[in-house]
């Protein structure tokens, strides 16, 4: 499965099996986990035991209670670490989808019994419980590219393409607040129309963005 193949396949899942994930999966995602916390300054953590990380009567409600691991979204408390929380933990979400396990974002969860390292001037921004789903989830309710993008006129196939990927990306109570420009110096541009996590859902959206514009400017090569 290709990353591009990844974005499009991959849903959020809410009810797993009852099933750890295979010591290789794990060996093969933390190796990206270690390489992305070294390019993004950050201490995501696989948990392979979710403990009680969904306890809460919410969580239960959502079904997020059966995930038997968690990635726990740990990163220096600086102005900038929500979006490389959503950059490089959506790259390790579209890998596990590669992998075979699905996943789902959780901003509502017990932080208290999340299990992970949290070393002075660190915060924990968020979660992703990931396993085996008893589902694969399905395709969320989408704007057009009309409501995402500024500004009119003719844009270049790599930009739309970035686009069409980005509108696949997973946001906070799917709300997709975000606007792509392109600028006159012949790259992207990314705004935040503010909601909650959206500086998360920013991050998430600009990976989606870059592997969709990377591969569309490989097919003209
Ligand atoms: C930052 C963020 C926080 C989220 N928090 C939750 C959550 O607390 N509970 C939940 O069930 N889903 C949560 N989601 C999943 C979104 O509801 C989901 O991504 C959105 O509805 C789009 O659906 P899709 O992921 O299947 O494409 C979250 C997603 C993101 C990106």
């Amino acid at each position: 499965m290709t990353e591009i193949e990844a974005i499009r396949e991959r849903h959020s899942v809410r009810a797993y099996l009852d099933k750890k994930i295979d010591s290789e999966t794990v060996e093969k995602l933390n190796a990206l986990i270690g390489r992305c916390n070294e390019k993004g300054n950050l201490h995501l953590q696989l948990l392979e035991d979710a403990g009680n990380t969904f306890n809460r009567l919410m969580s239960k409600v959502m079904g997020l209670g059966s995930a038997p691991s968690v990635i726990a979204c740990v990163g220096p408390d600086d102005r900038t670490v929500e979006e490389r929380v959503g950059y490089y933990g959506e790259k390790v979400v579209l890998y596990a989808q590669q992998l075979g396990l699905n996943t789902c974002w959780a901003g509502t969860y017990s932080a208290k019994n999340v299990p992970a390292e949290i070393g002075q001037n660190e915060r924990l921004v968020i979660v992703i419980a990931i396993g085996y789903g008893a589902n694969q989830g399905r395709p969320h309710k989408s704007k057009t590219p009309q409501q995402v993008v500024a500004g009119s006129g003719e844009k270049p196939d790599w930009f739309n393409f970035g686009v069409e990927m980005a509108l696949l990306a997973p946001t906070a109570i799917n709300q997709q607040k975000f606007e792509i420009s392109l600028k006159e110096d012949g790259t992207a541009a990314f705004a935040d129309r503010r909601g909650p996590f959206s500086r998360v859902d920013l991050g998430i959206v600009r990976y989606h963005f870059d592997v969709g514009a990377a591969y569309a400017r490989k097919q003209k090569e």
